[in-house]
């Protein structure tokens, strides 16, 4: 069985740097203090302090075993809380919310109650930047046991790691993700709920909670948003 430290290490092994981490770094390198909610392993703030971000640089995740690992890099602020309980107020220029990681809010409450503490953060005129899944686009009907991902895990061993879906309910697909030794010694599940959004519900959240969409991008290369696109990506000013 392998710990929620193992689990949290092969973060970065199944998901290294790509096109979306570019796109969220060049809005943080323009930007003189940023929030980044959710930050898991804090690899986007990290690679921002290295290219020379010398502004302030605040990362917040409710799970330990992924601060433990972002607080290996110093020089940046690494705390302990969900986007709710977020208390700052007019501190920051930008907010960020990556690898998905909105769509871990499930209720509508969770949702307001998160959008408006990101919104409190920001200073007048601060932008929050984020993206969601498309479901359009349907993701979750590739997340099968077919699809599995196999990588050599920072303990040196090779593991495997697959999806099945559980339920969709209404815009909640629960899920499991198995993560086991490709030699079948050791595995563990883990349960889990995403919520995909549809492009007019989030613009009712984000103007309730009183944001203004600047821009919104189907991909990462900044295309417009159109009904097959694979993502929702938002730019928000509050
Ligand atoms: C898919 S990961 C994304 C991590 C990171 N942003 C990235 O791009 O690699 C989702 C992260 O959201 C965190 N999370 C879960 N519930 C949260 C909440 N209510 N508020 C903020 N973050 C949350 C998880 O602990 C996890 O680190």
């Amino acid at each position: 069985m392998y710990t929620d430290d193992q689990i949290a290490a092969l973060y970065d092994v199944l998901g290294p740097w790509a096109k979306s981490d570019d796109f969220y770094l060049d809005l943080v390198m323009d930007a003189q203090s940023v929030l980044d909610v959710g930050c898991g392993t804090g690899m986007q703030l990290h690679r921002a302090r290295e290219a020379g971000h010398t502004g302030r640089l605040v990362g917040i995740d409710p799970d330990p075993s992924m601060l433990r690992i972002a607080r290996r890099y110093p020089d940046i602020d690494w705390l302990d809380g969900t986007a709710a309980s977020m208390t700052f107020a007019g501190e920051f220029d930008l907010a960020i919310m990556m690898g998905h990681a909105f769509q871990v809010l499930i209720t509508d409450d969770d949702v307001r109650a998160s959008l408006a503490a990101i919104k409190r953060a920001l200073a007048p005129g601060g932008r929050f930047a984020f993206e969601t899944r498309n479901p359009l686009a349907r993701a979750w009907e590739r997340w099968n046991p077919e699809n599995a991902t196999e990588v050599d895990a920072p303990w040196g061993e090779r593991v495997r790691v697959s999806h099945v879906v559980k339920s969709v309910t209404g815009d909640v697909v629960s899920m499991t993700e198995t993560t086991s030794a490709v030699d079948g010694t050791s595995e563990r599940v883990d349960h889990g709920d995403i919520r995909f959004l549809d492009i007019d519900s989030l613009a009712g959240f984000l103007e309730e909670a009183g944001f203004e969409i600047e821009a919104q991008y189907g991909t990462w290369d900044r295309a417009a948003f159109e009904p097959s696109s694979p993502e929702i990506i938002t730019i928000a000013r509050r």
